[in-house]
């Protein structure tokens, strides 16, 4: 058996073309995902928990899409912030709401670019839970139709793909079904498959305005003790009909990629969230690392670990540096 001194494992170290030639894992634009948080009126806003990150209004949606598209990003994923909210979400369904507006600007102004829509009441609900509520709590069947109706409605603004982000037991086969019946056979379905309660999601509710007015989001979102239960969930919306399935977070749950990965051939996203780019960030702005290698090597870990596609703030970014 060959080993020192016959076998150095620096060599192949020794110059950045060296270790060009040997580098697995890489992180190419259109693996990229871009989210972007569309409002619908008023100025691009800086939020203020995730740096470099804006609210847009609708009025840049066409402009953002050409740029999305220019960068080669492999899609962008939308948020809205709506204009006004209720008890039961009434404008993420609303044919004129501001998703289904900004995805009709976006395909016209690129229609080449995949378009990507988190399909959630969250950010429409006035008490800022995922779905319908009775009873003070979350009522998982009553929420169902509502995002099948959401689904339906981004489907026809011309949504590529819609992306369940509720955490609601069989709402995968719910949008499915409700798409094919309503002539969206090829609307393509991305399920937050294994989405932990996480409090990694701090900065973006405060993004998107979608933080629960009461209690939190347990009695939907996974333990993040639990790991056997993710690939339950993950293996229970593939049966159902998800084309594509998530983890979220990313970086905590390297672990559950990995086990997904080996376990199911279906295309693999995971979700750098909020808190993960923004405590980069934060850190990066004190002084106290570089920011820039930091997020690139999460983001390596996260593609090492076997995520295909890969959701993070900074995908408009890396992709205009051509990717990793
Ligand atoms: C909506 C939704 C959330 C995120 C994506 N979709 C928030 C939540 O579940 O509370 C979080 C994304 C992030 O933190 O970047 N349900």
């Amino acid at each position: 058996m060959a080993g020192f001194p016959l076998v150095r494992m620096r060599r192949l170290r020794r110059t950045p073309g060296l270790r060009r030639l040997v580098q697995e894992a890489h992180l190419s634009p259109q693996q990229l995902v871009w989210p972007l948080f569309i409002k619908t009126t008023g100025s691009r806003t800086p939020v203020e928990a995730m740096p470099g990150v804006f609210q847009h209004p609708l009025g840049e949606a066409a402009e953002l899409a050409a740029q999305a598209a220019e960068a080669g990003v492999g899609g962008v994923l939308l948020f809205g912030l709506p204009a006004s909210k209720d008890e039961l979400g009434s404008g993420a369904y609303d044919d004129n709401g501001v998703i289904q507006q900004a995805v009709r600007a976006m395909k016209g102004a690129a229609p080449e670019l995949v378009v990507i829509t988190d399909v959630c009441l969250c950010e429409y609900t006035s008490h800022g839970h995922c779905g319908v509520i009775r009873n003070g709590a979350v009522d998982n069947d009553e929420t169902l139709k509502l995002l099948a109706k959401t689904a339906v409605s981004h489907a026809a603004a011309g949504a590529d793909i819609v992306a369940p982000s509720d955490m609601m037991d069989g709402r995968v086969a719910t949008i499915r079904q409700a798409l094919d019946e309503n002539g969206y056979r090829d609307t393509v379905i991305l399920s937050y498959a294994a989405k932990y309660a996480s409090a990694f999601y701090g900065p973006f509710r405060s993004a998107a305005d979608s933080a629960p007015k009461f209690g939190d989001r347990k009695s939907y979102q996974m333990d993040p003790a639990n790991a056997d239960e993710a690939l339950r969930e993950i293996a229970l919306d593939l049966e159902e009909g998800a084309d594509l399935v998530m983890v979220k977070p990313a970086l905590p749950c390297l672990d559950i990629i990995r086990r997904a990965r080996e376990r199911f051939g279906a295309p693999l996203a995971a979700y750098q969230v909020s808190g993960e780019y923004s405590m980069i960030k934060f850190a990066a702005e004190k002084g106290v690392l570089d920011g820039d290698a930091a997020l690139r090597e999460a983001l390596l870990a996260i593609r090492r670990a076997g995520a295909d596609i890969v959701i993070t703030y900074a995908a408009y970014d890396l992709a205009r540096s051509g990717g990793i």
